[in-house]
C-alpha cells in the first residue's frame, strides 16, 4: 500500500515539474538578449505619457490567459476574434504590444512571441505603478485560434463568489489566487455601466446595493450619475487609482468596493480571510503580504495552458496569424 502512495507522489511530482519546466526565465538570453529591455522601455515610454496604460496592460494579459491560455489570442483583430467579444469591449493597450513587437521583429525576427510580450508588459506595468516585480518565465508561443464565442470563460462583475471561484478553479487557481489576482484592481478604472445598476435600481428594487457603505454610495452616485453617460469612468480603488498598494483591500473591508464581484470577496469567509490579511499589510509583520503573493499568483496565471516547443507559432504581427 505504501509503495502505491509513493508511486502516486512521484507521478504527481513529475507532472508538476514538467508543466513548470515548459517556461524558463531568461528564455531569450541568447536568441534575443534585448527582448525584455525593449518591452520594458516601450511600456515605460507609453506610461510616461499616460500612467493609466499600466492597468490596461495588466488586464490585457489576464484576458489573454483566461481564453485559450496565455497565447496572444486576445491580440488578433477581426470581427469574430476574441478581442471583439462583449467581455473584452473595454480592453486597451494593444498599440503598446504592437509597438514592442515591431521593434523586436527588427532586432530578432521570428523569435519573441506576442504572448511573452504580454506577460512581460504586465510585469513592467505593475512595477512602474510602484508595485512588486518578478522574473517572468518565458518561452510561450502564439496561438492559431481566436474566437469571440470562447470569451464566456471570463468572469463577470455580476458573478457570485461561487461562480468566481469556479471560473478560477477551472484555470487551476484557488481562493487565495482569486483574491490576490483581483487585487490587480488596485489600479485602473471601470466604465460606470458596471457600477450604476448597484447605485439606483439594484435587483430592480429601486434601491441601492445594501453592501455599499452609505457615505461611499453618495460619492459613487456623483461619479456615476443616473443618466447613463457612457463617457463616465470610476477608479476601481477610489483611494489611489494609479498606485499598486493595499488600499483596494482596505476599501473592501469598509464596503467601498466599486464592482459587485469585488465586494463579494469580503463577504465570503474564505476569500474574506485573505482580504483581511492583505488589508492589514504592515511591512515587517509575518503573515500574508500582497506584495509577496501577487508575483507568485501572476506567475501561476501566466502559465495557464501555455503553448511551448513546436506548438503554435511566433507571429510576425501580433494582430494577425502568420
Ligand atoms: C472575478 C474576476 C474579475 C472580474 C469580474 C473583473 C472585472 C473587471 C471589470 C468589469 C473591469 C472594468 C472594465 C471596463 O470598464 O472596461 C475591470 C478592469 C480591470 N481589471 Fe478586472 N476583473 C476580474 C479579475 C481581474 C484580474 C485577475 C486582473 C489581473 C490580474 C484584472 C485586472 C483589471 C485591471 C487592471 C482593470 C482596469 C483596466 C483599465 O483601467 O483599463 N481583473 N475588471
Amino acid at each position: 500500500m505504501e509503495s502505491i502512495w509513493y508511486l502516486c507522489f512521484v507521478v504527481i511530482l513529475v507532472m508538476v515539474l514538467s508543466v513548470e519546466s515548459q517556461l524558463t526565465t531568461g528564455f531569450y538570453s541568447y536568441s534575443c538578449p534585448e527582448a525584455e529591455e525593449v518591452v520594458r522601455s516601450t511600456v515605460e515610454s507609453y506610461f510616461n505619457m499616460d500612467s493609466t496604460i499600466a492597468a490596461a496592460l495588466l488586464r490585457l494579459h489576464f484576458h489573454d490567459c483566461f481564453v485559450q491560455g496565455c497565447d496572444g489570442s486576445v491580440l488578433i483583430s477581426g470581427s469574430s476574434a476574441e478581442r471583439n467579444a462583449v467581455q473584452n469591449s473595454g480592453l486597451r493597450g494593444f498599440e503598446v504590444i504592437d509597438d514592442a513587437k515591431t521593434q523586436l521583429e527588427a532586432l530578432c525576427p521570428d523569435v519573441v512571441s506576442c504572448a511573452d510580450i504580454l506577460a512581460l508588459a504586465a510585469r513592467d506595468a505593475v512595477e512602474l505603478s510602484y508595485g512588486p516585480s518578478w522574473d517572468v518565465p518565458t518561452g510561450r508561443r502564439d496561438g492559431r485560434v481566436s474566437s469571440s464565442s470562447e470569451a464566456s470563460n471570463l468572469p463577470s462583475p455580476l458573478d457570485s463568489i461561487a461562480v468566481q471561484r469556479q471560473k478560477f478553479a477551472a484555470k487551476g487557481l484557488d481562493d487565495k489566487d482569486l483574491v490576490t489576482l483581483v487585487g490587480a484592481h488596485t489600479i485602473g478604472q471601470t466604465d460606470c455601466a458596471f457600477v450604476s445598476y448597484r447605485l439606483y435600481n439594484f435587483t430592480t428594487t429601486g434601491n441601492s446595493d445594501p453592501s455599499i457603505n452609505q457615505s461611499f454610495l453618495a460619492q459613487l452616485q456623483s461619479l456615476c450619475p443616473n443618466n447613463g453617460d457612457p463617457s463616465k469612468h470610476v477608479a476601481l480603488d477610489t483611494d489611489s487609482q494609479t498606485e499598486f498598494d493595499v488600499s483596494f483591500f482596505k476599501n473592501l473591508r469598509e464596503g467601498k468596493g466599486v464592482l459587485e464581484s469585488d465586494q463579494r470577496l469580503w463577504e465570503d469567509s474564505a476569500t474574506g480571510y485573505v482580504v483581511q490579511k492583505y488589508a492589514g499589510n504592515i511591512i515587517g509583520l509575518l503573515g500574508l503580504r500582497f506584495d509577496y503573493e501577487f508575483p507568485k499568483a501572476m506567475i501561476k496565471m501566466s502559465g495557464i495552458e501555455v503553448k511551448t516547443g513546436t506548438d503554435g507559432e511566433i507571429r510576425k504581427t501580433c494582430s494577425s496569424f502568420n
